[in-house]
């Protein structure tokens, strides 16, 4: 039986995570479609995913909510309007406020293309590769106050390749972060990830 909470997916650009969700839905490994898909950039190719869904978006105009509070207040504002109870940041180029993750305390998440801790921030793919690691991968994680810092939900590992460049290294990456995103999501739909001592385990669901 689905649960009643409802998500809306953040994005800036590209949005292959976001498609990723829409393909899963319609393969049936995700339950649920998101409520709203909200961007800070009104020309970002995601939104064109949403509306081959159907799916409502709303654009929240930076030039308009100047700063983080503002933006994020907005933001708020379209969630409250939908009864929106989760976020799921997918490539969205703002860090939250703490308004916004104060709100959604353990129910708003991220994906990151990195094994947190390790390479943080922008250009990730470029840090593994500058700093000569041979396992990257993709991180999903709640998201806190600070960046990248929040309880780490799921990982995929995947091997520095001799050779690899950024491009290469970070298709592989995106591999993985399309098949391990509406994974978290579905659990989180579910509510079966649970934490405890600041650590998050996914649980398998009743029945399975
Ligand atoms: C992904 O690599 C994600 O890990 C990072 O931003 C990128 C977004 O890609 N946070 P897309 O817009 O989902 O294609």
């Amino acid at each position: 039986m689905l649960t009643n909470h409802k998500y809306a997916v953040f994005v800036s650009g590209r949005g292959s995570n976001l498609k990723a969700m829409f393909d899963a839905f319609a393969q049936g490994r995700l339950s649920y479609k998101p409520s709203l898909v909200l961007t800070d950039n009104g020309a970002a190719h995601a939104l064109e995913y949403a509306r081959e869904n159907g799916v409502e978006t709303a654009f929240v105009d930076p030039s308009v909510h100047k700063g983080r509070k503002a933006f994020a207040e907005r933001a708020l504002m379209e969630l409250k309007n939908r009864g929106i109870d989760t976020v799921c940041l997918a490539g969205f180029m703002r860090i939250a406020d703490a308004s916004l993750v104060q709100a959604f305390r353990n129910r708003i998440i991220n994906i990151h293309p990195s094994l947190l801790p390790s390479f943080p921030g922008l250009d990730a793919q470029k840090q593994a590769l500058e700093a000569g690691a041979k396992v990257s991968g993709c991180t999903v994680h709640f998201v806190d106050e600070c960046m990248d810092t929040g309880t780490v939900i799921l990982q995929a590992k995947v091997a520095v390749l001799e050779g690899d460049t950024v491009e290469s290294l970070s298709q592989r990456i995106l591999a993985q972060e399309h098949r391990v995103y509406p994974e978290v999501v579905q659990a989180l739909m579910e509510d079966r990830i649970m934490i405890s001592d600041g650590k998050a385990e996914i649980v398998e669901g009743r029945g399975k």
